[in-house]
């Protein structure tokens, strides 16, 4: 029965690293994953977290399973960090999940199988994996609008017309809280308060995917869209991750939220959460959690992990500045500033595909086709050759 099996394409973001790792150029550059890298073009283990494996080494007494739902303490810290007081403990509930990946989809098949007609709403462009989880859960998706012409900016009236006019009430939108991947480019609050209007006239329910909490502005601060949508949306499902702001790629460790209007619905909620997990993967790994439950709960390592995250801010911000100033020292026509306006680890730069190619070919630049770029992939040691590659090709 295998014979006929065809080849599936290969992931568009994983199958370019693997091009970068075969490419023999000593010179190559990569701005393709979506990971952070430091001055020296490292993924590094935070000091926080080196600290609390530390501890777990000394304290850790079982390896047997958790809940289904995972730790009890984490669950905890992942509400406080999304929600702080804005909404009552007992109307939420917290599934630890796999990786925000694991959240997204666990939210899915919970969609899936509460609400089966739904359709999913997400940005043009969006995260690649968003259209695969969808489909994999059964649901339907379409698209709003999100960029503007220039493709460097938010078509806020086209996403709004587009949510008031042609989603329907029971559908489902999902929106990034921050850190937009892969544009960057993020509503302003004022436009947060509108979102949430327009969903809330439209009955519509938001699905905000947080993989960036504390990479735009702070922890707080991203997470004020989520709790100003409360105020409108007292409703909603929320994917959230820990593998950039903890570093914890490999670790797997995210969540996926409920947020009911009573305790009532969110112990239903809960019960449904629990019956996607048990036939999905049982029960989720320990370690990762085990890891933010430990920093959180320490107020020195949590302490450490706030002054961590901001160097990671800092340095994406920083790299932003250089290569817009490169770029303009270099004599580009264009002007890059727009990549000061967006926010995270990821730009849209423009590039057409055309030149992301002869980018990877002649140069051995790697870029996402679409154009974007990981700003984290900048150094100052690479600023200048990937300057003087941008050049030549603008
Ligand atoms: C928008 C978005 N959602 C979810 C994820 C998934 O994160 P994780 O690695 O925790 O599964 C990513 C990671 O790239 C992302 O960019």
């Amino acid at each position: 029965m295998f014979e006929f099996i065809a080849q599936a394409p290969p992931d568009p973001i994983l199958g370019l690293a693997e091009s970068f790792a075969a490419d023999p150029n000593p010179k190559k550059i990569s701005l393709a994953v979506g990971v952070f890298k430091d001055a020296a073009g490292q993924t590094p283990v935070l000091r926080c977290v080196k600290a609390a494996e530390r501890k777990l080494i000394e304290s850790e007494k079982t390896k047997t399973y958790l809940g289904i739902d995972g730790l009890p303490d984490y669950r905890n810290h992942v509400r406080e960090l999304l929600f702080g007081d804005a909404v009552e403990a007992a109307r939420v509930a917290v599934v630890q999940t796999p990786g925000g990946t694991g959240g997204v989809r666990v939210a899915a098949d919970f969609v899936f199988g509460q609400m089966p007609r739904a359709t999913v709403w997400i940005s043009n462009p969006t995260w690649e994996n968003h259209l695969n989880i969808f489909a994999a859960a059964g649901l339907a998706t379409h698209v709003y609008r999100y960029l503007d012409a220039s493709r460097t900016g938010l078509d806020f009236d086209g996403m709004i017309d587009d949510l008031s006019s042609k989603a329907s009430p029971g559908d489902v939108v999902l929106l990034h809280a921050c850190c937009h991947n892969p544009t960057g480019v993020d509503p302003t609050p004022e436009q947060w308060h509108r979102i949430g209007n327009v969903m809330a006239e439209k009955r519509l329910l938001p699905l905000v995917d947080f993989a960036y909490q504390g990479f735009g502005t702070g922890i707080q601060e991203d997470a004020a869209c989520l709790r100003g949508l409360l105020k409108s949306c007292p409703e909603m499902l929320v994917a959230s991750s820990f593998s950039k702001n903890f570093g914890l790629y490999s670790e797997r460790v995210g969540a996926a939220v409920m947020v009911a209007t009573d305790a009532r619905s969110a112990t239903a909620g809960m019960s449904q959460l629990k019956r996607v997990i048990r036939s999905n993967y049982s029960n989720p790994p320990r370690h990762g959690a085990a890891i933010v439950s430990t920093v959180l709960a320490d107020p020195e390592l949590k302490t450490m992990w706030h002054e961590e995250l901001a160097e990671m801010r800092s340095r994406i911000k920083a790299m932003r500045q250089l290569l817009v100033n490169a770029l303009r020292d270099g004599g580009a026509k264009r002007d890059f500033s727009f990549l000061l306006n967006q926010s995270g680890m990821f730009s849209y730069t423009g590039l057409t595909p055309m030149q992301v190619d002869r980018l990877r070919t002649e140069k051995s630049l790697y870029i996402v086709g679409s154009g974007r770029i990981n700003v984290a992939g900048i150094t100052p040691e690479n600023l200048p050759s990937l300057t003087e590659s941008l050049l030549s090709v603008l």
